[in-house]
């Protein structure tokens, strides 16, 4: 009843070449399905990922909002521009968001708020570091991050959204959570959020991100509580995109 999701976030990658080489790949492949794919290339290319991704099964998706609509803040693109490039999807609370420009629980929430009141759907990505499980606080971590975003939106808002654990230790390193390492994060994500609201719980698309890859995602995938992938590096080559994408069958 989940629909499997599978994002690619190119982050500070990619160039129009590539772009074009996926909407190539992705026209009148065969993919699994039910399956959603998502590209987040970064915003200089939306609008050829626009054109490219028309007639292929990928969505398109950006990285990052800010949360007002206009103004004067330099650098920044708001939701209203990304609607505008037919954007479906956004990353919202991404780790590198969080450390390297210091956004806190209130400006993702800010940004959730600002990406729904558009109609783009965020994907709130969550996670711990190594210090934080080594001091065995990855649920708590995990479910504050969470509950700071869902706890206060309207139940229709949050059945917009899709969430992505990516545990910080496992992105970019080539070291992936176990199989039972995500699931056991998965379901303790749901069943927090059945607390709230079991339908919805049951119903939430929980996506695992960190080293993903060809060899590993299917046995990721197979999880009861994973719903998709949010890929990284691997996201930047069609032919290990591609393996990945029809992992999720
Ligand atoms: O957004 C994607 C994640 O940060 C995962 O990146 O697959 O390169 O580890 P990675």
């Amino acid at each position: 009843m989940r629909k499997p999701l599978i994002a690619g976030n190119w982050k500070m990658n990619g160039s129009k070449e590539l772009v074009e080489s996926f909407g190539r790949a992705f026209t009148d492949i065969d993919l699994p399905s039910p399956l959603e794919v998502v590209i987040h290339p970064p915003f200089p290319y939306l609008d050829a990922a626009r054109e490219a991704f028309a007639n292929s099964a990928i969505e398109l998706g950006a990285q990052t909002l800010n949360p007002l609509h206009s103004g004067a803040r330099t650098g920044e693109v708001s939701g209203q521009m990304l609607k505008e490039f037919g954007v479906a999807y956004v990353l919202v609370g991404h780790s590198e968001r969080r450390q390297l420009y210091r956004e806190d629980d209130e400006q993702v929430y800010d940004r959730v708020i600002a990406a729904l009141s558009v109609g783009i759907k965020p994907i709130l990505c969550i996670g711990e570091t190594l210090e934080e499980r080594d001091a065995g606080r990855t649920e708590e971590v995990v479910l504050r991050q969470v509950g700071y975003v869902m706890a206060r939106l309207e139940p229709e808002q949050r059945r917009e959204m899709t969430l992505a654990y990516e545990p910080v230790w496992a992105i970019g390193t080539g070291r992936t959570a176990t199989p039972e390492q995500a699931q056991q994060v998965m379901a303790a994500i749901r069943g927090y959020q059945a607390g709230f609201d079991r339908e919805l719980a049951a119903g939430l698309r929980l996506l695992y991100g960190g080293s993903m890859n060809a060899a590993n995602a299917r046995e990721l995938l197979a999880q009861q509580d994973i719903d998709g992938g949010l890929i990284g590096g691997a996201s930047l080559k069609v032919d290990d995109f591609t393996a990945i994408c029809q992992s999720a069958g």
